[in-house]
């Protein structure tokens, strides 16, 4: 972020922040969302905050809060009445071309009651993933990455398995994994092996390789003891060969 705020400012480029994912996370000891012009937040149901379906926008411009406000809702803008009268009323205006982006209160109502737990959800899943790297760690043919456990607020838990002879185990591991009834993840798929990007792909061979060795484990705030064990062991196992 320094980086890119550094080169924003001198080229004069708004820094927009993808910050879907990010949500709870802290660089260089300060939350997310509030390093570039606009941060955006995505609490859709895979987030670490859900509503269900929707996001957030955070921003430090007055003006172009209000831009957003009124773009997220038709156009549409109540502010003129509301300013003499201070309080509901039928009148509304439509004052610019606008979109039906805004979130439903039901769908708002459930990360309200969400964020309030938020913080027990985060200590739970750092204490699923550190519990996780400190097994896996030195076990031969599997890659860690490299985390902040103080600063991300993890999603996911990924890894990367491979065999000395650079087979491809990771099917076999997705197919064992499965019939102990544990369900594994690819996070992600390569875009440009999409089919839609067909026209334009170009060979990535790191990217390749890399994605044909990773796998996301279990990682969810109701994950018991017991449920971390079978993984980790059903994983060990696997990868001494006893499972394959
Ligand atoms: C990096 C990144 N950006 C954007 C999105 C899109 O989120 P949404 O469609 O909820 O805005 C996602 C969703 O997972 C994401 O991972």
């Amino acid at each position: 972020m320094d980086r890119l705020l550094e080169i924003g400012k001198k080229k004069k480029i708004r820094i927009v922040e993808d910050a879907a994912h990010a949500f709870g996370s802290l660089y260089k000891g300060k939350k997310i969302g509030g390093f570039g012009d606009v941060a955006c937040f995505s609490f859709d149901p895979i987030k670490n905050l859900t509503c269900g379906e929707g996001g957030c926008v955070t921003l430090n411009d007055a003006r172009l809060a209000g831009i957003l406000r009124k773009k997220r809702l038709l156009g549409i803008t109540r502010d003129t009445w509301m300013r003499y009268k201070n309080k509901r009323s039928w009148f509304y205006e439509v004052v610019t071309e606008g979109y039906r982006y805004h979130m439903s209160n039901i769908n708002a109502s459930i990360g309200l009651a969400q964020f309030k737990k938020f913080e027990k959800f985060i200590e739970k899943k750092k204490y699923i993933v550190k519990e996780y790297d400190g097994f896996f760690r030195g076990i031969k043919g599997i890659g860690l990455l490299r985390r902040n456990y103080i600063e991300s607020a993890p999603f996911n838990y990924t890894i990367k398995i491979f065999d000395p002879n650079r087979k491809n185990i990771r099917d076999g591991f997705i197919h064992y994994m499965a019939k102990r009834g544990i369900s594994i993840g690819i996070n992600y798929i390569p875009n440009h092996i999409q089919p839609f990007f067909r026209k334009f792909r170009k060979k990535l061979p790191v990217t390749e390789r890399v994605w044909k060795e990773i796998v996301s484990l279990p990682l969810y705030y109701d994950m018991t003891k017991a449920e971390l064990k079978k993984v980790r062991y059903s994983v060990k196992r696997f990868m001494e060969g006893k499972g394959k």
